[in-house]
């Protein structure tokens, strides 16, 4: 598919046809056709998105040619393949504004909080020694998060109040799904020790002002943890920048492979944190009664690494730095345009999340009237159109806005406005499709 180019007044340019039509080569799984021979028309990314060759070449390449443990062997192998696995570390970290030693690998976005969320819970156990003590929580001290954020970014907080005593507040949201950043003020007190918010809504797509969030957070003493699952992938995020002490991301999400994301984190605060998994790789001396512990980033990471997942998310990272976070941004920014116009042609269809395309992804949640989100997904999937339904993980988001349940279109940087006008199309046909009207958008 190719498109011409597109200007959006506020946001920039999209890319042009022939850019992306570049970009759209690079995912062989984008040209694949669904039943009936339809092409597929991908606007799933905010749940998993698509892989260029770069990164699978980067997984093959590993197991064809270096495939060994990393930083335990002495053979050429482990040399090779801790240097891939080291230099991955390095790509990432650049990508998102860290030095290499503050990113530690996880399994996911949800594994990186869950770090944070339990080293905590190690140093109120008193592990960790003096060092840690700065993190540790006393009954009624605060955890803060928001209305926002999916379960990723809650359960862990609300799972270490229970541990510690500590209570947990949340900042609420506007109703057009921003966050009600006048809330920090009385909501965040000098009894917050943790402020954990998203940096954008995987529901409603708006993204955080992150300052005001740092700069309360700052005046109270508390930590702050950003869950950049959904930023990442789509806008250039600098986390020294942003002055955050924590962010958490998947590399699923950002073009790379399943089963591994980065927590990172200031690196005086990780050298305080006391470890969460323990045992093998992690370690300097080991007794049958104590062992002292490696230093960050090594110190989170026991057992061995997802070696190939990691080397193939340096290589997304690589990938988007190479296309530039500013062309992709101001690409997805007019197909969020596009999306949001495409959903108001539509009788009877609205939008939870804002309608204007400042500070928003391209991920576009919606209620068609009369219709489940699920029967709405199962029409649009008959037209090749793939998107979420359901809660998306974020059931008191959903809850905050009266509905259950929600469709959900997400876009990347290889999705074109053709595909938009394909889903719009689908749309308009969902209600008829139930006989509940003709449901057509005026052209
Ligand atoms: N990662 C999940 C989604 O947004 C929560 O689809």
């Amino acid at each position: 598919m190719t498109a011409e180019v597109e200007t959006d007044p506020t946001q920039g340019a999209a890319l042009s046809g022939t850019e992306l039509a570049a970009v759209r080569a690079d995912f062989p799984l984008l040209t694949r056709t669904l039943r009936e021979g339809r092409p597929l028309v991908y606007l799933d990314s905010g749940a998993t998105s698509q892989k260029p060759d770069v990164v699978i070449d980067a997984e093959q390449d590993f197991y064809t040619q270096r495939n060994a443990a990393v930083h335990r062997g002495a053979h050429q192998l482990a040399e090779e393949a801790t240097e891939a696995f080291e230099a991955a570390r390095a790509q990432v970290a650049s990508f998102v504004g860290a030095e290499e030693d503050e990113l530690i690998w996880t399994t996911n976005a949800t594994a990186g909080i869950n770090l944070v969320a339990y080293a905590i819970g190690n140093a109120t156990a008193g592990r960790g020694g003096e060092a840690a003590r700065r993190f540790a929580l006393a009954p009624g001290d605060e955890i803060v998060v928001t209305e926002s954020e999916h379960h990723a970014n809650l359960v862990p907080w609300q799972e270490l109040a229970a541990r510690t005593g500590a209570v947990l507040r949340w900042i609420g949201v506007h109703d057009d799904g921003r966050l009600r950043t006048d809330q920090l003020a009385t909501v965040v007190t000098m009894r917050t020790r943790v402020l954990a918010f998203t940096h954008a809504s995987n529901v409603t797509g708006a993204v955080t002002d992150v300052a005001p969030f740092v700069a309360r957070a700052r005046e109270v003493g508390a930590l702050t943890v950003l869950d950049a699952c959904q930023s990442v992938p789509h806008l250039p995020v600098n986390f020294r920048e942003l002055g955050v002490d924590f962010a958490a991301f998947s590399g699923h999400k950002m073009l790379g492979p399943t089963g591994v994301g980065a927590l990172y984190g200031r690196r005086e605060l990780l050298e305080a944190l006391p470890p969460v998994t323990t045992g093998g790789s992690m370690v300097e001396v080991v007794t049958m009664e104590t062992t002292t512990f490696m230093r960050p980033p090594h110190r989170f990471e026991a057992g061995t690494m997802m070696v190939a997942q990691a080397i193939g998310m340096g290589a997304a990272a690589s990938y988007l730095a190479e296309l530039g976070m500013d062309a992709v941004a101001a690409h997805e920014a007019v197909l969020a345009r596009a999306m949001l116009d495409a959903v108001a042609s539509v009788p009877h269809v609205r939008v939870v999340g804002p309608l204007d395309t400042a500070n928003r992804l391209a991920t576009v949640s919606f209620v068609v009237d009369g219709v489940h989100s699920h029967d709405v997904g199962q029409v649009l999937d008959d037209a090749g159109v793939a998107v979420r339904v359901g809660h998306h993980c974020a059931q008191p988001l959903h809850r905050r806005f009266g509905v259950t349940a929600t469709a959900r279109a997400s876009a990347s940087v290889y999705t074109t406005l053709e595909e938009i006008e394909v889903f719009r199309e689908a749309l308009a046909g969902v209600r008829a499709f139930f006989g509940l009207d003709d449901g057509r958008a005026t052209t």
